[in-house]
């Protein structure tokens, strides 16, 4: 027997037990391990088997980093098809979390059983995927139609009691030794002669499927796909599991996922999924720097961005403390909490119990001198540098020694900030995204005095409520706002060119961001940036730079919160509409200046928001501001809703080659000018060298 794969008898049933830390997902000797256990078994004089996991986790499915490599038997199907066939009962005994190649091995056996705090589920379409080893023709036998789709289109697991009685799995053992709850349902199972469940066996009558309920579900799915294929091919799938004998669904699920797993769609979903695991790994700390504790949080602004963050700690049960500068704006920013959580509520998301126990865990002050006991400090005042540096010495005055005074600064220099105390070491950026409480990205910025274990417990607080984190070192605008300049510029330079709002908008809508970047400005506010503009001394002197948004402000239509920006706004339902005004305002404007306007493809579109960020990214790597390409693409998806499926700007300009993404800067140099147009000097070297982000990635590690 292989060394993940352990073997034993306890009371005449067959122990199968996978030990593959940290997962147990399916590599190549799991396989065979269970294959060759299952096969001796039926020979052997025990009355049944269970199959069960060491570790934290059940069996958490295929595993992702054979996808791409030559297969190596035995393969899945042919496991599941030894389990299947078994002539005594094999039990799945499920805790952690039974997920997607795993949960389908659960379902070729005859039972499954669960401890109360089990999952189960089906998250191949977070990676591009579909359940390939029979996954979307066991569970619609099983569950029913809608319920596989919703399951297998959604990827969300489903706990234990729930799975129950979707009907997903048999019996919910008690207490927490799964192993010992499943020996016994073996045992009652074979005292009570229950027969060899095998679900290939049930057949779904057509006549129980609503007629149309396949294109309904495909029509709904389209529209929120953002250059997503899996979930059709998903519906594809189920639907041929619909009156058709097991070994017909089968061969098209098979069919439908080797298309998926060679799809860039995958492979960029697939390069997330590690990119989100890697970014929270430092490179220059070991895996055990001591954390600090924290216990007690105090966010020091209670605006926008404040009330979010105080809501992150109190979620996962951290007190937090709100620091504002009266009465007044310290009850508007707990009002505003309580109705943020009023609506979660309405949503289902949480119960009345667990809301009162989150708003438990939040105070209000307006005396820093409240704070002598926090461990961790966030602030997020205005982003003034003056105002902070205050605020900073003010905290050094008040914060027991060794408490992490964290700014959330968008743009100010962390270094700054830090020199206003006598504790630099304790700083650091804690970047949070809006809406706070929702939005997954944290970028962690590193000053330069940071101290390791303040680093490691910024990183490690922000997985703890649920964040996901990237590492930045200090710059304007850190990685991802830093970024964001080109594209921001682009989107309104492509007006002067020749481009409706609409046009610039839906291109990138069509690459899959979730709202364009002038669509974006209304939201956020064109005030915003104006006001940035102001003070900045750095940008070219160039009367068409940001012209429209100038000009859009100075008609004090500031976005969605006036009613028009670069669209207009229905007052009742917010729906944005293109406006003739603005379309004939940019026509004037252009011949004003000179700008001699032509049709613009989508293409060109695309290449002149998209390739600046990649510039600009190409820039952040040389300086070492960001660690790897991948933490880049992380910040992206997670902070700019950037299409998973094409995997982040650093991964989407490999799959576009960077030799193409080099030489059309280059174009666009000599049609528009070095001060916006100069390709990043690693950009030109990896593109005359043929490589790729990932590959250099690879090499600096
Ligand atoms: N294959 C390979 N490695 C995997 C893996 C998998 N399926 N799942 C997790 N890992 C690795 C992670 O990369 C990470 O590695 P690292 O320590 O080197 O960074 C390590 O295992 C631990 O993972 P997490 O940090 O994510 O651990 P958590 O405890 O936070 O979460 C988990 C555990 C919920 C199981 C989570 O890892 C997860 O969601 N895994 C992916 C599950 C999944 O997508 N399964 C479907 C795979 S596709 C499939 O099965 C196809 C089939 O239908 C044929
Ligand atoms: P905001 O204007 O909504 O809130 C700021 C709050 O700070 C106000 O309620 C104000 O009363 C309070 N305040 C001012 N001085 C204070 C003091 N001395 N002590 C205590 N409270 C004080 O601002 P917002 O949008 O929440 O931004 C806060 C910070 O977060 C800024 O640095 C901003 O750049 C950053 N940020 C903002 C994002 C956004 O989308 N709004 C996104 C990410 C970061």
């Amino acid at each position: 027997m292989s060394n993940v794969v352990s073997y034993q008898v306890v009371d005449n049933i067959g122990v199968i037990s996978v030990n593959n830390p940290p997962v147990n997902a399916l590599a190549q000797v799991v396989r065979a391990g269970i294959l060759e256990a299952v096969t001796a078994a039926q020979n052997d004089a025990t009355d049944a088997l269970v199959l069960r996991c060491e570790g934290r986790t059940f069996i958490a499915g295929a595993d992702i980093t054979e996808f791409g490599k030559p297969p190596q038997g035995p393969g899945l199907p042919e496991v599941l098809g030894a389990i299947e066939n078994s002539t005594k009962p094999v039990i799945a005994a499920i805790h952690g979390t039974a997920l997607g190649g795993g949960f389908e091995v659960s379902l070729a056996c005859h039972y499954r059983c669960a401890i109360a705090s089990a999952k189960v589920g089906l998250p191949e379409v977070k990676l591009g995927l579909l359940p390939g080893a029979g996954g979307t023709q066991r569970v619609p036998r099983i569950a029913g139609v809608k319920v596989a789709l919703d399951m297998i289109t959604s990827g969300n697991p489903i706990g234990a009691e729930k799975a129950k009685a979707l009907n997903l799995i048999d019996e919910v053992v008690g207490g927490d030794d799964v192993q010992a709850g499943a020996i016994a349902y073996a045992k009652e199972l074979v005292a009570s002669g229950a027969p060899l469940k095998r679900i290939r066996d049930i057949t779904i009558d057509p006549a129980t499927v609503e007629p149309g309920f396949f294109d309904a579900a495909r029509k709904q799915l389209a529209a929120r796909a953002r250059g997503q294929i899996a979930p059709d091919r998903i519906v594809s799938c189920i639907e041929a599991a619909v009156g058709q004998p097991m070994d017909a669904g089968l061969d098209r699920e098979r069919e439908l996922f080797m298309e998926l797993v060679s799809s860039p769609e995958s492979a960029a979903m697939r390069h997330i999924f590690f990119a989100e695991r890697q970014a929270a790994k430092i490179k220059d700390l070991p895996r055990d720097t001591p954390l600090r504790e924290v216990k007690k949080v105090a966010v020091i602004g209670g605006g926008t961005m404040g009330g979010g963050i105080a809501m992150c700690f109190a979620n996962v049960g951290i007190k937090v403390v709100m620091v504002e500068i009266n009465d007044e704006a310290l009850a508007r920013g707990l009002g505003i909490i309580e109705k943020n959580y009023a609506i979660t509520m309405k949503k289902g998301k949480l119960t009345e119990a667990q809301v009162a126990q989150c708003m438990g865990a939040i105070s209000g002050t307006t005396d820093y001198g409240d704070l002598a006991d926090v461990d961790l400090v966030i602030e997020a005042v205005f982003e003034n540098l003056e105002l902070k540096k205050e605020i900073f010495a003010k905290l050094d005055a008040v914060c027991k020694p060794g408490a992490i005074l964290a700014s959330n600064t968008s743009y100010q220099d962390i270094d700054a900030i830090a020199a206003a105390t006598k504790r630099p070491q304790d700083v650091l950026g804690m970047h949070f995204f809006s809406p706070a409480n929702v939005m997954k990205l944290l970028e962690v910025v590193r000053g330069e005095k940071t101290a390791d274990d303040a680093l490691a417990t910024a990183m490690a607080i922000g997985k703890k409520i649920g964040k996901v984190c990237a590492l930045s070192r200090v710059c304007y605008g850190f990685i991802g706002n830093r970024m964001l300049g080109g594209y921001g510029r682009e989107s309104q330079m492509l007006l002067l060119d020749g481009c409706t709002p609409a046009q610039v908008d839906s291109a990138l809508e069509g690459f899959g961001m979730a709202m364009g970047p002038l669509a974006m400005g209304d939201l956020a506010g064109l005030d915003v940036g104006y006001k940035a503009r102001e003070g900045r001394t750095d940008l070219p002197n160039d009367p068409k730079l940001y012209r429209m948004g100038t000009v859009l402000v100075e008609m004090d239509r500031f976005g969605q919160k006036t009613g028009a920006g670069f669209y207009k706004y229905d007052p009742a339902t917010r729906a944005r509409m293109n406006d003739p005004e603005i379309e004939a305002l940019i026509k004037s404007e252009a011949a004003a200046l000179g700008v001699e306007q032509r049709e613009v493809s989508e293409q060109e579109i695309l290449e002149r928001c998209l390739y600046p960020l990649i510039n600009e990214g190409a820039l952040i790597l040389e300086e070492g501001i960001a660690q790897r390409p991948s933490d880049i693409d992380v910040v992206y998806v997670f902070g700019y809703a950037f299409p998973a499926p094409k995997g982040g700007p650093m991964h989407y300009a490999d799959h576009v080659g960077l030799k193409n993404v080099y030489d059309k800067i280059c174009e666009f140099r000599d049609r528009y000018g070095e001060d916006y147009w100069k390709p990043a000097p690693l950009l030109e070297k990896l593109a005359k060298e043929g490589k790729t982000f990932a590959q250099w990635g690879a090499e600096q590690e």
